[in-house]
């Protein structure tokens, strides 16, 4: 289903998801960004803030979080919009992990995730979403073409601006 290049840099996260929901990644979490949203990059709960202010996103809207790794930062999203999200990522136990979440958060009916290979085409219909987020991942693709075209124009937030170098 997958290539071996995008599987070989899922298995990058391996250890990662396979340990998420442990006590003791939960702590270096809050140790490392203060609060743990669950996130798997650099994002801190305040960058989040700024960029939602920038995206603009009303409670009645969409978003579609790329490689969105175990959801934490997604789910976030909809709780504090109240929007409806959508989250992609190639790894399968992080997708696992965020359904998990979603419905220990009670925003299963909010949130849907699956597993996808964003350097292919998408499995969205053309603006079915008013914003786009990709956090710490851009370096994992190919294009940004495709991204952009499954959003509304005003509303897509440029994924590369709001990105930053990932870590190993
Ligand atoms: C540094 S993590 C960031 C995860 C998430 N955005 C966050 O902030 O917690 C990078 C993510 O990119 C995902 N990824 C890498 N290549 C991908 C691809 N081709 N399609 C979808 N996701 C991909 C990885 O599985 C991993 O979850």
């Amino acid at each position: 289903m997958f290539s071996e290049p995008d599987k070989m840099i899922a298995s990058h996260y391996d250890a990662n998801y396979g340990n998420f929901q442990t006590s003791l990644y939960q702590e270096i979490r809050r140790e490392a960004f203060g609060e743990d949203i669950g996130q798997n990059s650099w994002l801190t709960s305040d960058e989040q803030d700024k960029f939602l202010g920038w995206l603009g996103l009303g409670g009645g809207e969409s978003l579609l979080d790329v490689a969105c790794g175990a959801g934490g930062p997604t789910l976030r999203i909809a709780a504090v919009i109240g929007c409806m999200v959508t989250g992609v990522d190639v790894h399968e136990q992080a997708i696992a992990t965020a359904r998990s979440l979603a419905n220990q958060r009670g925003l299963e009916n909010r949130a849907n995730f699956r597993v996808v290979d964003a350097n292919e085409p998408l499995p969205f219909l053309e603006a079915s979403f008013g914003a786009i987020l990709c956090i710490d991942a851009i370096n994992h693709m190919s294009g940004l073409d495709a991204l952009a075209e499954t959003g509304r124009p005003p509303a897509v937030h440029r994924p590369d601006r709001c990105d930053r170098p990932s870590h190993p």
